[in-house]
């Protein structure tokens, strides 16, 4: 941990794409209040508050020491009156009250109820809150309302979602996902994308980017997969979405667009072969209802064609916030536009190729930041 003075004669960008921010946050107590802030105001749908305390949370993430006094956040960019009050308060009190009002609101423990079921976001949670419902509890008991195919799984396997993929599970399937997609096409490229590339040992769900290098591309690679983990009984959940991409087309100025990639949502079953214990033995000697010896698990498969690869990976390593201000330095900075798909620079109307995540970088001007560093 570095000493206040040490850090403070170089200057902090406002952007995460020119800061390191490992796993290590000496500022959690501060930016996990932050987070709370920025969930409730996106549960209100205030995406400037939103992403006000998002920015704040992120930029606290990368300070290489703890923040004890209002003096220490002195000349750092993303720190709003909102933001300093908050740091003002946890620092004399040791917690916020407007922390803790948003962390007792009915509204805002409802929202984080519902949000946390798979294919739940905050417009059916908004239908569900109006409707005077208040937990999953209740929504699982009224037979009355109509649930989408996502939604109806998301309840069918609530309890082994919300419990956190881990690092070990996450090789499991990686080895489950390689597997099967080198069946059919041996030369494929299969890549762990999202929070476990940035070296997190746990995570929400598992993403997947897969290419070919080969000449060869193969439009049917994802439904086969699909299909053969039907076959296998492995699939609990899928959902494909078909590519969209069109060439040529400029990139998506929008900041969090969805990519055009051909991807499937998933939930796999993922065996898990349970130590042999007595109770175990006794209860299916008993007939007794058998122990589940399997857990759902969420994984993203997005399909790229290499010449896209560079983007792809970028984008679904994330973080979220490290991809947003990404694009907002290539438009602000720049003057290019830059999605999972591509970067086109306006001033010479050209594309910008990418063999590797390092190039894309280097054509922004950026140094280059490692994936444990983009923990932003
Ligand atoms: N992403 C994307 N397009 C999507 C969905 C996700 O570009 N349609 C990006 C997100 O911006 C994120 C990364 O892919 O940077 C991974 O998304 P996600 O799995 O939601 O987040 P993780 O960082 O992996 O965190 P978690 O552990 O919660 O899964
Ligand atoms: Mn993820
Ligand atoms: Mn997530
Ligand atoms: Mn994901």
């Amino acid at each position: 941990e570095l000493e206040m003075p040490a850090f403070i004669a170089t200057k902090v960008s406002q952007y995460s794409c020119q800061r390191k921010t490992t796993l290590d946050n000496y500022n959690k107590k501060f930016t996990d209040a932050f987070e709370v802030m920025a969930e409730n105001y996106e549960f209100k749908e205030n995406e400037i508050f939103c992403l006000e305390f998002l920015r704040a949370a992120s930029l606290l993430k990368s300070l290489p020491f703890s923040v004890t006094r209002m003096k220490d956040i002195q000349g750092l960019p993303c720190m709003g009156d909102q933001v300093r009050d908050i740091i003002e308060e946890i620092i004399e009190e040791g917690e916020s009250s407007r922390v803790k009002e948003v962390l007792n609101d009915e509204r805002y423990k409802a929202f984080k109820q519902f949000t946390s079921v798979f294919g739940v976001g905050v417009k059916t949670s908004e239908k569900w809150y109006r409707m005077g419902l208040r937990t999953v509890e209740e929504v699982k008991a009224d037979k009355t309302l109509k649930l989408s195919k996502m939604q109806k799984a998301g309840f069918l396997y609530y309890e082994d979602l919300v419990s956190c993929v881990s690092k070990a599970e996450a090789d499991a399937v990686s080895l489950i996902v390689k597997n099967t997609v080198c069946s059919f096409l041996p030369d494929a490229l299969v890549t762990i994308t999202g929070g476990f590339r940035r070296g997190k040992n746990i995570g929400h769900d598992i993403d997947f980017l897969i290419t070919n290098p080969g000449p060869r591309e193969d439009d049917e690679l994802l439904h086969k997969v699909i299909d053969l983990w039907k076959k296998q009984g492995l699939l609990l959940y899928c959902d494909i979405i078909e590519s969209t991409f069109v060439k040529e087309q400029l990139p998506s100025r929008k900041v969090d667009a969805m990519d055009h990639f051909q991807k499937c949502f998933a939930i796999l079953k993922l065996y898990q072969p349970r130590v042999d214990n007595s109770t175990c033995n006794t209860s299916k000697k008993l007939g007794m209802a058998e122990v589940k010896d399997w857990k759902a698990i969420r994984v993203d498969l997005v399909i790229t064609p290499f010449e896209q690869y560079a983007y792809a990976l970028l984008g679904w390593t994330g973080s979220r916030q490290f991809g947003r201000d990404l694009r907002r330095y290539a438009a602000h900075e720049r003057k290019m536009i830059l999605d999972n798909h591509a970067l086109y620079d306006r001033r010479k109307r050209i594309f910008l190729k990418s063999g590797s995540e390092e190039e894309i970088f280097a054509h922004l001007g950026l140094d280059y930041v490692q994936p444990w560093e983009r923990n932003a």
